[in-house]
């Protein structure tokens, strides 16, 4: 039976950097819907095209284009054991396509880690962050800096900042997550999947209270 793990919470909770933790972890994929806008993007595909007019404003992209990105990825190979969703469900229409993709693929998901923490914290962390243009590595300024600035420790790539990381554009999305993405928080409460985990604590002192979590 493949395992699923939807890493619920708001912009900037370290749901990217404990994705990167769990993969190594577990040898499941990282889905990040984020991440594949940005792929496409950098490719100058329609989809890419599509997403930018949304992403830059922090808003989220339509459900329709969403959803079929995901299954389209849920499609390859490398999620026949399940995967590790990151930024997708984010809205309760995406939660009910996901719940019936999953029936499709043999599976439903198996546990939803909620990180939270305070606004503040959020836009602090997303202001400063650098993230790698190569693969996606994430760093901060402050919290998490690589070793030469503006080189990734992993794979020596440059670093760079999100367009989206601008402070106005933090703002509008932590604001569209508490209007859309929040509702999910009662939703897998009620199915008695979720498991909250506070996201305002040291990067290791986050990944122990998830792997505690998913041993249960
Ligand atoms: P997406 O790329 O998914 O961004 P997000 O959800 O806004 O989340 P972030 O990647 O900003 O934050 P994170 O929680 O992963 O934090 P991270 O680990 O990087 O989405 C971008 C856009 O795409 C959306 O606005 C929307 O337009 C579109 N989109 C994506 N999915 C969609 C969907 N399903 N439907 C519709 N539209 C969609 O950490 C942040 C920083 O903090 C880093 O610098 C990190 O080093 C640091 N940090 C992490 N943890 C800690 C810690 N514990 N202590 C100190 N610093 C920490």
């Amino acid at each position: 039976m493949p395992t699923y793990i939807v890493l619920l919470g708001p912009p900037g909770a370290g749901k990217g950097t404990q994705a990167k933790m769990l993969v190594e972890k577990f040898g499941l994929p990282h889905i990040s819907s984020g991440d594949i806008f940005r792929e496409n993007l950098k490719n100058g595909t329609e989809l890419g095209k599509v997403a930018q007019t949304y992403m830059t404003k922090g808003e989220l992209v339509p459900d329709d284009v969403t959803i079929a990105m995901i299954h389209q990825r849920f499609a390859r190979p490398d999620c026949t054991p399940g995967a590790i969703l990151d930024g997708f469900p984010r809205t309760p229409a995406q939660a009910d396509a996901l719940e019936m993709m999953l029936r499709d693929f043999g599976g439903h998901v198996n546990i939803v880690p909620f990180v939270t923490a305070p606004v503040d914290v959020l836009i602090e962390r997303l202001t400063g962050r650098w993230t790698c243009k190569a693969n996606g590595h994430i760093f901060h300024e402050k919290f998490n800096p690589p070793q030469k600035a503006g080189i990734c420790d992993q794979d020596g790539s440059e670093l760079y900042q999100r367009d989206d990381d601008k402070s106005e554009t933090v703002t509008r999305r932590i604001e569209v997550y508490f209007q859309q993405t929040m509702p999910l928080v009662e939703y897998y409460k009620e199915h008695n999947l979720l498991f909250e985990i506070d996201g305002d604590k040291p990067i290791e002192e986050v990944s122990a209270q998830l792997m505690g979590a998913l041993q249960k």
